[in-house]
């Protein structure tokens, strides 16, 4: 550490994080088991997201979607650009650069004693993950946990295996569908709203914590609403084009709000005034 930087660290300095596991989830996103090189485990809470890089090619954030009650770090990566496509390339062994974690989290404490609803759509289910798997690790804090996770296509859906197992448990509901018909699929067809009447009753009491793509969000409000569940009982997470994820740059701002410090979980009350966020 130098003397300009007065003793602090650097913010903008990534930690070294070895591949320890690595597995494609369909034909786009890739999924990552990470040990800190450190060996000290990063402290984190679901919700949050890292700063991912690779010297000479670049950095973006990515959502953490293991649960800090398991060791590692888990990561979902789609390949759409230049740097996703060279981590697709990296084998178990390679190394990333981790900096963070940050922005805020889901409300793991205010939670406590509430049912929970996570509506998930896409590679949304990835961050909600982090708090599904909490919630099941400290299961007598939470009431009911019920998840509805929708996909495009049959071959789309991430984490199949452990939907399985979810679905086999008694003290979760896990209801599933995908928007277009597949033979193999004998489940709901139909996006992510089809599932809503299904657990209607269950709304009102409950938390209700929303990832998905930015169309989602909207009728996904809609049902909420004619549901009547509270505006302070909903938390969306949102995704915004980030830079420096630590509330320098400016790229992720939508009026007074910075999506990587304010974000990204935010309750859907306080965006009462920012419309342009949903
Ligand atoms: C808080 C947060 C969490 C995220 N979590 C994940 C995650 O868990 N897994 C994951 O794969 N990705 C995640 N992303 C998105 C990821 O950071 C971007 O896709 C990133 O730009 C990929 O870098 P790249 O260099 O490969 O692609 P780039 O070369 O930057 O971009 C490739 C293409 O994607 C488009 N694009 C890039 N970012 C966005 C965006 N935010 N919204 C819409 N279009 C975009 C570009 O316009 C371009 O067409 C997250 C983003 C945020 C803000
Ligand atoms: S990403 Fe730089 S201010 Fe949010």
């Amino acid at each position: 550490m130098c003397e300009c930087c007065s003793g602090h660290p650097d913010i903008y300095l990534p930690q070294m994080a070895t591949i320890t596991k690595r597995r494609m989830l369909n034909g786009t996103e890739l999924f990552l088991h990470l040990e800190m090189d450190s060996g000290e485990d990063l402290q984190y809470k679901p919700g949050q997201f890292v700063e991912v890089s690779l010297a000479g090619i670049g950095e973006a954030p990515i959502s953490i979607s293991s649960s800090p009650t398991q060791k590692g770090l888990e990561l979902v990566v789609r390949n759409v650009g230049s740097l996703t496509k060279a981590i697709h390339k990296l084998q178990v062994g390679d190394k990333l650069g981790i900096r963070g974690p940050y922005g805020t989290t889901y409300p793991i404490e205010e939670a406590k004693g509430k049912d929970l609803v996570f509506i998930c759509g896409g590679i949304g289910l990835v961050p909600q993950r982090s708090f599904i798997r909490y919630a099941l690790d400290h299961r007598s804090d939470y009431g009911k946990i019920i998840v509805l996770i929708g996909t495009k296509c049959y071959s789309m859906r991430l984490f199949r295996e452990e939907i399985a197992l979810w679905q086999e448990r008694r003290d979760m509901t896990v209801l599933e569908t995908i928007d277009e018909a597949h033979d193999c699929w004998d489940g709901n067809v139909g996006v992510v709203t089809t599932l809503i009447p299904k657990i209607e009753n269950e709304l009102p009491g409950s938390l209700v914590l929303i990832c998905g793509p930015p169309i989602m969000y909207k009728f996904v409000l809609i049902s909420l609403a004619e549901a009547q569940v509270p505006e302070e009982n909903i938390y969306v997470n949102l995704e915004r084009r980030m830079k420096c994820g630590v509330g320098k740059c400016g790229h992720c701002q939508i009026n007074d709000k910075y999506v990587c410090q304010d974000g990204p979980v935010f309750r859907y009350s306080d965006l009462a005034l920012v419309p342009e966020a949903i």
